[in-house]
């Protein structure tokens, strides 16, 4: 007979997930809530949105995460509901096909998205931080990405330079509200079997390939185990764990040469 393990670590915590309609987003809804957190769940699709706050029993915001306004109350209604403000996993991205090679991308695709991947993590962790410094306690993930750290012949410029801009950022948040109790971290995952990912390869199979040979462990990451590494960050497991590039990536980073 196999044991469960049931891992509590977030009991009585309340957690703000921004992008928790799909993918990465999602997966750490089902697995925060698992771990006894309190979950709201912020997505711009409202349809997607509530189907994920029903699913773990947390609380929907619609929120365009890129309107100030809109996350300040986010964070508002989540003290407001539960009392307390202990995560902010800062998650919600986009990766459209208009940004791609600096040769073809123009100013709007870039603006676009320097707006929801970046702006609006600035804008997350700036509304998050004065209920965390009340209470001396917080852990804010906010998601980069491997291409942060590495760079790709596959480029798509906007998407690439606005994680590297999460990613120092994060860093330095980290740094500064380190002795108030708050750590700060970028999480940076490697390629994962989402619906971002899989519309754009869809439309390029020879650039799935191209990446997927870079990959020791030979496949993409599923989203729980993006999920099980932003558990423990979120968690007091994680408690000297502030302002790194917390690589989730399958062994990419580290690769010169992978096995056949
Ligand atoms: N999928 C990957 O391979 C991968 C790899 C590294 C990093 N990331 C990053 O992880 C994060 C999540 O990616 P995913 O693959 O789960 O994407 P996804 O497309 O599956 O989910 C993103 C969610 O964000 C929401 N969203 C988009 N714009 C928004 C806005 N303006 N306001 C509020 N919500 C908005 C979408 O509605 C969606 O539910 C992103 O920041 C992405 O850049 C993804």
């Amino acid at each position: 007979m196999t044991e469960t393990i049931v891992c509590r670590r977030l009991a009585g915590r309340t957690a703000v997930i921004t992008g928790a309609g799909s993918g990465i987003g999602l997966a750490t809804a089902h697995r925060l809530a698992s771990e006894g957190a309190n979950v709201v769940c912020a997505d711009i699709d409202e349809r997607a949105g509530k189907a994920a706050a029903e699913a773990v029993g947390g609380l929907f915001v619609q929120v365009d995460v890129t309107d100030a306004e809109q996350v300040e109350a986010l964070f508002a209604t989540a003290y407001d509901t539960y009392g307390s403000v202990d995560v902010a996993f800062n998650n919600a991205g986009i990766s459209p096909p208009e940004d791609d090679s600096i040769l073809t991308t123009g100013l709007d695709a870039w603006k676009r998205v320097q707006d929801v991947n970046l702006t609006s993590v600035y804008l997350c962790c700036k509304a998050a931080l004065p209920y965390m410094r009340r209470q001396g306690r917080g852990s804010i993930i906010n998601t980069a990405s491997f291409v942060a750290i590495m760079g790709a012949a596959t480029s798509q410029i906007s998407y690439t330079a606005s994680k590297g801009g999460v990613l120092a950022m994060s860093r330095e948040l980290g740094v500064q509200f380190a002795r108030e109790g708050i750590r700060v971290n970028a999480l940076c995952p490697g390629p994962v079997d989402t619906p971002l990912l899989r519309e754009l390869f869809a439309k390029d199979p020879e650039r799935a390939a191209r990446r997927l040979v870079h990959i020791p462990l030979g496949r993409f990451a599923r989203p729980e185990e993006i999920a099980a590494a932003v558990a423990f960050l979120a968690s007091d497991d994680s408690s000297f764990v502030n302002a790194t590039d917390f690589l989730v990536d399958g062994g990419i980073a580290g690769a010169y040469v992978t096995p056949l």
